[in-house]
């Protein structure tokens, strides 16, 4: 296993770890932009069968089941999908994947993954955009929520003048993990994606509260 693949395991074990409380936290953490994310869940075309990566305990889950006729939730920590399963929704079902290693069975007409993409590290960023191109119906649409550099606020400690961005983050019980967490700047991620085939729109969200998060919505130009 080279230092890598030993962050990224490292990063699974601390969402693992964090599971119990992390609904809570993203509730709170979210909640700022609360109203405006619904209503762009439900003017977005998330509507089909939709394939959300990274679920974790289903806060997106729940709002884009209301929405989409079935939405397949995967998130590499067992731990976080017994939280989604609890919620008993009907149009959802979930499966344990790591996203770095998994071969999409199927095609669905809209993909969705929040939180997530600032823990793709640079040299896994290709191959994941292969994975999710794999994934996504010609016709489909990609919708993710992440964060820009205004949500730097919330880390302790980061070390990111390298190609691989780290937070430093502490567990209740002071267990420390190095995590992956680039917050890409709206343009410079779209300008990263579009050699890979995906072009679209960013939507600030949450700027009047001082907040950064970025709302994308994507298409698929070309296979590559
Ligand atoms: C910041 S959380 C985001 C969860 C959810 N999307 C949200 O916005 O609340 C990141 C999620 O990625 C999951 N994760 C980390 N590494 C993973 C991997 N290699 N494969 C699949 N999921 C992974 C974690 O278990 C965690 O649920």
């Amino acid at each position: 296993m080279d230092d890598l693949d030993e962050m990224l395991s490292q990063q699974q074990q601390y969402y693992r770890e964090r599971a119990r409380d992390y609904d809570a936290w993203i509730n709170n953490y979210l909640l700022p932009a609360e109203k405006k994310f619904e209503e762009l869940v439900n003017s977005s075309p998330l509507t089909g069968d939709i394939l959300e990566m990274a679920c974790g305990s289903g806060y997106w889950t729940e709002r884009i089941s209301r929405v989409a006729h079935h939405v397949t939730a995967l998130d590499g920590s067992q731990e976080m999908l017994d939280i989604v399963d609890g919620r008993q929704l009907p149009n959802v079902s979930t499966a344990q994947a790591d996203l770095f290693n998994w071969n999409p069975p199927t095609q669905w007409d809209g993909i969705f993954f929040a939180n997530w993409l600032a823990h793709v590290p640079d040299a896994r960023f290709e191959q994941f955009w292969r994975t999710v191109s794999a994934a996504l119906l010609p016709t489909g649409t990609v919708v993710i929520m992440d964060v820009a550099p205004a949500e730097k606020f919330i880390e302790e400690e980061v070390v990111d003048d390298s190609s691989l961005p780290i937070a430093r983050r502490r567990l209740k019980d002071g267990r420390r993990f190095d995590i992956v967490k680039k917050y890409w700047e709206p343009e410079e991620l779209l300008d990263r994606i579009s050699p890979l085939g995906f072009t679209g729109k960013a939507t600030p969200v949450g700027q009047e509260a001082g907040r950064g998060f970025v709302w994308y919505e994507l298409e698929k130009r070309n296979e590559f």
